[in-house]
């Protein structure tokens, strides 16, 4: 078996000098498939061949209430270190309290998780169990120091909880996470189950068979009965702690009907043993909302990132370049309203990206993708889009073409404007001085003469001036838009701090990566 088995800090410690990248996941031993998968999750993510996973095994006293199951809480070494290296791990950290306190129950601390996270849920139903995970799990992360924090999002308020610690504490560490594992049955992978006897274990089932329905019901009818789900349940034998409905961040409770991601979640007693399970609820796919000036690298970044987590590709900018393209074609005087609006009603614009990646811009059946790309468009382009005719007749089709979601869509003001409830929004920028030198790199690509350096940042200056000060949806950083200087970036690590953004708002469960 090649394995390492640590104790004690300084094996540890050892053990860290030689292995300097570390992918971390913490547990409390008991490793059943749940586990498993965050351990090859953590495998999986390891970019570098010297990446190393380490498993800590801990039963963190600190998180079990007085009368909760902490002394029979099952142990089992050496069967988690098996598990464990079958996975994937390279090494098991089993410390213990000495370890983690040298000296002494006189110094112990404790931590205590945000009161906002913890009014809801199993927070308020397990007294101090978060104080005591993120006392436990935030020293962990000081002794191991890893890149990757892999948790699981069976434990959902755990995870919030800890992001946030890690956000506060200005710990670089990533946190990834997993969506939740179940069995062949449907009941999620649990140390506890183990304590369920055969007849319990087909009335723990009604817990995950109940939500599942209820989801389904929700998607088209759009509302959900708490009422009726906690009957149903008690029906079943169970004992509901709670049923609630949250908000997927804040955690606070939230009618269903809410435009935002929420969550329903529950702890059920079946026998002795307190089951936990949740359902993610959400009235449509997720957005994500790109904008940004001219040259900060929206498109190459924005279709990377969409065909890797799978949502559709919306090039807003080639939409306002074909209307343009067209309005030179025809020889339309933007300026004149009422010629502009005739112009436009003969527009048929259509999108799409086929499955080669390329994108089509189709004008009145007519493929326009090259001739957009032009620069005498270029120059054309924001003072056409500025137009509340051409505004409006856009902003209306990408509005339709986002309606289900799935979409990440790219432009100045669909923060803003076009999707203002895009579960992300980011402001993509960069300073003039990049955005010209990118510009002349795609030029020169696409065979175009190249301008100087100088001239195509006063042309980047000029346009970002008309942009943002335009009347209608001028370019502007929306209030809850992320704001990403790609400076010295490059592309993957740009994708990459997307995808990290994107996994803030979006949990595996409702959009799972296509790595995992
Ligand atoms: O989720 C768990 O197993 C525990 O709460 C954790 C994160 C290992 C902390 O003790």
């Amino acid at each position: 078996m090649n394995l390492t088995i640590l104790k004690t800090k300084s094996d540890l410690e050892n053990w860290r000098k030689q292995n300097q990248q570390i992918h971390f996941v913490p547990t409390m031993g008991c490793l059943h498939q749940g586990h498993e998968a965050l351990i090859k999750a953590a495998k999986c993510f390891s970019e570098e061949k010297s990446t190393k996973v380490l498993v800590s095994i801990f039963v963190n006293p600190f998180q079990f209430a007085k009368g909760e199951d902490f002394s029979i809480y099952p142990r089992d070494l050496e069967s988690d270190c098996k598990t464990a290296v079958n996975a994937g791990a390279n090494a098991i950290w089993a410390p213990t309290l000495e370890t983690l306190y040298p000296n002494g129950p006189e110094s112990y601390f404790t931590l205590q998780a945000p009161s906002s996270l913890t009014k809801s849920l199993c927070g308020s139903h397990r007294e101090n169990h978060f104080d005591g995970v993120a006392t436990i799990v935030m020293r962990l992360l000081y002794f191991v120091r890893p890149k990757k924090l892999i948790l699981g999002e069976k434990d959902w308020q755990q995870l919030v909880i800890i992001r946030q610690l890690i956000k506060e504490l200005r710990l670089q560490i990533e946190v990834q996470s997993i969506p939740t594992i179940r069995d062949k049955d449907g009941l999620a992978y649990s140390s506890r189950n183990e304590y369920l006897s055969p007849e319990e274990r087909a009335q723990a089932l009604t817990l995950p068979k109940l939500l599942l329905k209820e989801s389904i019901q929700f998607n088209s009818i759009r509302s959900i009965n708490l009422t009726k789900l906690r009957s149903d349940l008690e029906k079943n034998g169970l004992i509901v702690e709670y049923l609630e409905t949250v908000d997927s961040k804040s955690l606070a409770p939230v009618n269903y009907d809410t435009t935002k991601l929420c969550l329903l979640a529950a702890a059920v007693h079946c026998g002795p043993t307190r089951l936990i399970d949740h359902i993610f609820l959400m009235n449509r796919k997720p957005i994500v909302a790109i904008d940004g000036p001219a040259g900060a690298g929206k498109s190459t970044v924005t279709k990377r990132f969409a065909k890797k987590l799978g949502l559709i590709y919306l090039d807003t900018g080639a939409m306002y370049r074909a209307v343009t393209w067209f309005i030179q074609k025809e020889n339309i005087n933007p300026d004149n309203e009422i010629e502009l609006l005739k112009g436009l009603s003969n527009l048929n614009l259509d999108i799409y990206i086929a499955g080669s990646g390329i994108q089509h811009v189709m004008l009145n059946d007519q493929e326009i993708s090259d001739e957009i790309r032009n620069p005498k468009v270029t120059e054309a382009v924001s003072r056409i889009a500025s137009k509340a005719a051409v505004r409006e007749k856009l902003t209306a089709q990408q509005k339709m073409i986002g309606r289900k979601g799935g979409i990440v869509a790219e432009g100045r003001d669909i923060g803003s404007t076009v999707f203002p409830d895009a579960e992300l929004k980011v402001f993509l920028t960069a300073s003039p001085k990049e955005r010209a030198r990118r510009r002349a790199t795609d030029l020169m690509n696409q065979g175009f003469s190249v301008p100087n350096l100088q001239e195509i940042e006063n042309q980047i200056q000029q346009r970002d001036k008309i942009d943002s000060t335009r009347k209608i949806a001028p370019l502007v950083q929306a209030k809850d838009a992320k704001k990403v200087i790609t400076d010295g970036m490059t592309i993957d690590q740009v994708i990459e701090t997307l995808i990290k953004m994107f996994r803030e708002e979006i949990p595996e469960e409702v959009w799972p990566s296509n790595q995992l």
